[in-house]
C-alpha cells in the first residue's frame, strides 16, 4: 500500500510520458516559441490572468517578477517563514534582502498582525503564500499596504485552480507566480509561470523574458529523460522494483534537477531565468486539458481525508483542490515512523525553509524570530491528494491509522 503515496509525477499520466518520448529526440524543436506561446496563452486563460510567461522554475518566475517590480540592493522583500528555501534564496538573488513573517497555524499562512510589525520603509514586496493551497486573504494585506509604495506578489505554488481570479485570487495582487514541477498541481518535470493583469508590469516581465535564454539542449534531454522515467518507475504499479531503478538512475546523475536549494549567489552554470522549453510546454498544454479532473480528485481526497480527521471546513475543501492536506500532531516524528512506508520522508515544511536544514542566517532567518512557523515545522505532517492517490488506499491508511493521528492532532482554533 505504501506505493499509493509516493508523492513525485502526482498530476501527470502516460499519455504525457508519450508526448515526452514524441519530442524527446527532436532536438531542433526544443525552442520552439509556437507552443509555448500557446501554453502561456491557454494558462493564462484558464487562471484569468492576461499576462503569463514560462519559465524553467518557480524561482525563476519569482525572480523574474522581483526584476520586473525593480526590487533592488537593500530593498526588504517580505515572505512567511514557511516556505521553500529557494524562494528566499530569489531574493537573494536579487541583492535585497528577505524578512520573514509568522504564520497563523490554522492556514499556515501570513498572520497579518505579525505582517504589520514587519513592513517598514524598505520594503518594497510582499509575498503571500497559499499554502497547501489554502488561501491566504489578500484583501486583508492590500488594505495595510494602502497608501504605502509597496507591491504585492502572490505565490500560487500550492494554489492552482480553473477560474483563479473569481476565487479573488490575483485579484488584489500585482503579479503572481506558481511552480509546475513534478511535485505540484500541474507537472513540467520543472517548470514555472510569471502571472499579470498589470500591463506596465507585463511589459517588464516581458523585456525580461525576452532576453532570457533556454537551458540547454543536454539539460531539456535530460529533464524529459527524468520526467519519463519517474512517471514510469514511480508510478504506483511498479514501485515496488521501479523505485530501486530510480535510485540508481539518480546516483548515476542521470535525474535532472537544478540543485541550487543551498546557493545564495545567483547560479552561473546555467541561465537564470531561463525559459521553460517548448516539450515541457507540450507537457503542460496535455495537463491543463484535463485540470477539472485533476482538481476534482484533490478535492476527493480532501474531503475524505477530512471525514476522519476534520481539520477543515467542508465548504473551503469544496472550493480549493488542496495540493496537500496539512494536519498538527503532536509526535510527529513518532507518527512519520509509524507510517514510514508511506511518508518516506516526503513531508512538506519541515523546516521553515524546506530543503535547508541549518545555517538559516545564510538566508537572514534568526532562529526564534517566528515561533508559529517553527511549529508548525515541528508537529505537521500532510497529505498529498494527486491523482494516483487511490481513494481505497486513503480509506485502508486511515482505517488503521485513524485513531493514533487523532489521538495527537493539536487543535488551533
Ligand atoms: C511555496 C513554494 N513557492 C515556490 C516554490 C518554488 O518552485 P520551484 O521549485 O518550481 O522553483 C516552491 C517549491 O516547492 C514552493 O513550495
Amino acid at each position: 500500500m505504501f506505493s499509493f503515496f509516493s508523492y513525485k509525477s502526482g498530476s501527470s499520466n502516460m499519455k504525457d510520458v508519450k508526448i515526452a518520448l514524441q519530442n524527446i529526440f527532436k532536438f531542433q524543436k526544443y525552442y520552439d516559441h509556437k507552443n509555448i506561446e500557446n501554453y502561456n496563452k491557454l494558462f493564462s486563460n484558464l487562471a484569468g490572468f492576461n499576462y503569463a510567461y514560462s519559465f524553467g522554475s518557480g524561482r525563476m518566475a519569482f525572480y523574474s517578477l522581483l526584476e520586473s517590480l525593480e526590487v533592488k540592493k537593500d530593498d526588504e522583500v517580505i515572505i512567511p517563514a514557511y516556505t521553500c528555501v529557494v524562494v528566499a534564496n530569489a531574493i537573494k538573488y536579487i541583492g535585497a534582502k528577505p524578512i520573514y513573517v509568522d504564520i497563523n497555524l490554522n492556514n499556515f499562512g501570513i498572520d497579518i498582525n505579525n505582517l504589520k510589525q514587519k513592513i517598514t520603509h524598505k520594503t518594497k514586496v510582499i509575498c503571500v503564500q497559499h499554502t497547501y493551497g489554502i488561501y491566504s486573504d489578500v484583501k486583508e494585506i492590500k488594505k495595510i499596504t494602502e497608501g504605502k509604495e509597496v507591491f504585492i506578489i502572490e505565490d500560487l505554488a500550492h494554489l492552482l485552480n480553473d477560474k483563479l481570479t473569481e476565487n479573488n485570487v490575483g485579484v488584489y495582487s500585482d503579479a503572481c507566480y506558481t511552480s509546475t514541477d513534478h511535485t505540484k498541481i500541474i507537472n513540467t518535470y520543472l517548470g514555472g509561470m510569471a502571472f499579470t493583469n498589470n500591463i506596465e508590469i507585463s511589459k517588464k516581465i516581458k523585456k525580461i523574458y525576452d532576453r532570457s535564454n533556454f537551458l540547454s539542449r543536454f539539460s531539456i534531454f535530460k529533464i524529459l529523460f527524468s520526467f519519463i522515467i519517474e512517471n514510469i518507475l514511480i508510478h504506483p504499479k511498479n514501485y515496488k522494483i521501479g523505485i530501486i531503478f530510480y535510485k540508481i538512475f539518480r546516483k548515476l546523475k542521470f535525474i535532472y534537477n537544478f540543485n541550487d536549494d543551498l546557493i545564495t549567489k545567483l547560479p552561473l552554470n546555467y541561465p537564470y531565468p531561463a525559459k521553460l522549453s517548448a516539450p515541457q510546454a507540450l507537457i503542460g498544454i496535455n495537463q491543463l486539458n484535463k485540470i477539472e479532473k485533476n482538481i476534482q480528485h484533490r478535492k476527493k481526497i480532501s474531503i475524505l481525508i477530512n471525514k476522519y480527521i476534520s481539520c477543515f471546513s467542508i465548504e473551503l475543501l469544496n472550493n480549493t483542490g488542496l495540493l496537500r492536506y496539512p494536519v498538527l500532531v503532536n509526535n510527529a516524528s513518532d507518527i512519520m515512523k509509524i507510517c514510514q512506508n508511506i511518508f518516506e520522508n516526503s513531508i512538506w515544511f519541515t523546516t521553515v525553509l524546506h530543503n535547508r536544514k541549518s545555517n538559516f542566517n545564510i538566508v537572514d532567518y534568526q532562529i526564534g524570530s517566528c515561533p508559529n512557523a517553527e511549529f508548525a515545522c515541528k508537529h505537521v505532517i500532510n497529505f498529498p491528494t494527486h491523482e494516483k492517490i487511490d481513494i481505497k488506499a486513503v480509506e485502508l491508511f486511515f482505517e488503521k491509522y485513524n485513531s493514533i493521528i487523532n489521538s495527537n492532532i493539536i487543535s488551533i482554533k
